[in-house]
């Protein structure tokens, strides 16, 4: 069993630095370390590099299914926790290990394999410039509630077929759904509305975009199969692609050693995006795995249902390796940004052509752009699992952006 008292997991994503707090985890514990989820919920933060793929590549072992967590089962979870979301069963790709996960995940595969970087670049680059259009002339802005915040999901929305007011009613109902006040219940009912209306109109019609393609997949049985494979898609990749465009610009931002590109000079974006995946990635720690038998992980007893977070920036601080402080040089792309083992990220590619277009387009666009508050002020949303900046507060010349300023990415 789990011992007392663990430090609670959103510690490891709201600290101004990493390095001591996973130091300590290290330090205390090894490989895998007790950790609190919310109070008297706890779980073990898996931080090392052979554990994590142990883990994350035994299935039959450690299963995908938040049914089979002890915590959910006995009713120390009650049904509303704000924990729900991300580890209760879901009933698509992401709850199912074996052959039922591999049927469900081939559609997703072909989807995304599917996809037109060109004409995605060109999409990302032209509603990158609305939004910045919305704000130039006032030269400031919170580059994360108005910029990174949103480029995902109108990007995520027109991939799968819904034209810019609609994407646009698409956010609105994700923020309120996420939001978690009165409207949230409302917000659900909206993004249903919007997607189950969708998948109606192109089973009537279909066009060239990705709910096409997934509602005529053979692998799909139902049309509720289909309408999951579409939610998954706008859900898996917003909060973590809105991480990736935030942290990046913030690295970019505050670091002396990317100022130079910041005005235009060498160190490049894909230098600052690798460096945010190796040291800080947008999930510092992903949800979860549960055990289906007693066993034993980097040392620890493990007791049958109990649920093992991926520790994904933990694994940067492992001491046997760089003397534990997080390492990266330019080119370097061995970390687990994207996880591993059969439910590692399959949307690699396009996830880095949104990212770099944001990052790239608002530097393009966006001259002596800087920050307006002191940088160690920056701080974090308060979430167990993603570490995105609250705010990016920055100023920078009004420069109306025109359909000929396009940044080369
Ligand atoms: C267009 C953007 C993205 C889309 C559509 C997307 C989609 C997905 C999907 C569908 C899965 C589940 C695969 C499965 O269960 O078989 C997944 C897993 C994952 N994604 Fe992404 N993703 C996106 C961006 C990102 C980004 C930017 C990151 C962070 C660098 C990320 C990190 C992960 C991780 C760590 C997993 C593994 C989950 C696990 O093993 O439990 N994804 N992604």
């Amino acid at each position: 069993m789990i011992s007392s008292p663990p430090l609670p997991l959103t510690a490891t994503t709201t600290c101004p630095d990493l390095g001591p707090v996973f130091a300590a985890l290290w330090r205390d514990h090894g490989p895998v370390a007790p950790v609190e989820l919310e109070p008297g919920v706890h779980a073990w933060l898996v931080m090392g590099y052979e554990e994590l793929k142990f883990l994350t590549g035994t299935p039959e072992l450690f299963s995908r299914d938040g049914r089979d967590w002890r915590a959910f089962q006995d009713g120390t979870v009650g049904p509303d926790s704000p924990l729900g979301p991300m580890m209760f069963f879901r009933d698509n790709v992401i709850g199912y290990d074996g052959a039922e996960h591999r049927r469900l995940r081939r559609p997703l595969e072909d989807a995304i394999a599917a996809i037109d970087h060109r004409r995605l670049r060109r999409t990302v680059e032209s509603l990158c410039s609305d939004l910045i259009a919305g704000f130039a002339e006032r030269g400031t802005a919170d580059l994360v509630a108005e910029y990174a915040a949103a480029v995902p999901l109108l990007t995520i929305g027109d991939l799968i077929g819904l034209d810019p007011g609609q994407s646009r009613e698409l956010l609105d109902a994700m923020r309120a759904l996420f939001g978690s006040q009165e409207d949230s219940q409302e917000g659900n009912r909206r993004f249903e509305a919007l997607l189950g209306g969708l998948a109606e109109s192109r089973r009537a019609a279909p066009s060239d975009d990705l709910t096409s393609l997934l509602l005529r997949h053979p692998d799909l049985r139902t049309e509720a199969e289909a309408l999951q494979a579409i939610v998954v898609l706008v859900s898996a990749g917003n909060h973590t692609t809105i991480s990736w465009i935030a942290q990046t610009l913030r690295l970019m931002l505050v670091d002396p050693r990317f100022a130079s590109r910041v005005r235009g000079g060498r160190l490049g974006i894909d230098d600052a995006l690798d460096e945010v995946l190796s040291v800080a990635p947008p999930m510092i720690n992903m949800p979860a795995r549960y055990a289906r038998r007693d066993t034993e992980l980097g040392g620890k007893a493990i007791a049958r249902g109990d649920a093992l977070v991926l520790g994904l920036a933990g694994v940067a601080h492992d001491p046997r390796a760089h003397g534990g402080r997080a390492f990266w040089q330019s080119g370097n792309r061995a970390h687990l940004a994207w996880g591993a083992g059969p439910h590692a990220c399959l949307a690699r590619d396009p996830a880095r052509t949104i990212a770099r277009t944001a990052v790239a387009t608002a530097l393009h666009v966006l001259r002596d752009l800087h920050l307006t508050v002191d940088p160690a002020s920056l701080g974090f949303e308060p979430s167990p699992w993603t570490r995105c900046p609250a705010a990016l507060p920055v100023s920078f010349t009004a420069t109306f952006p025109r359909p000929t300023a396009r940044p080369t990415v």
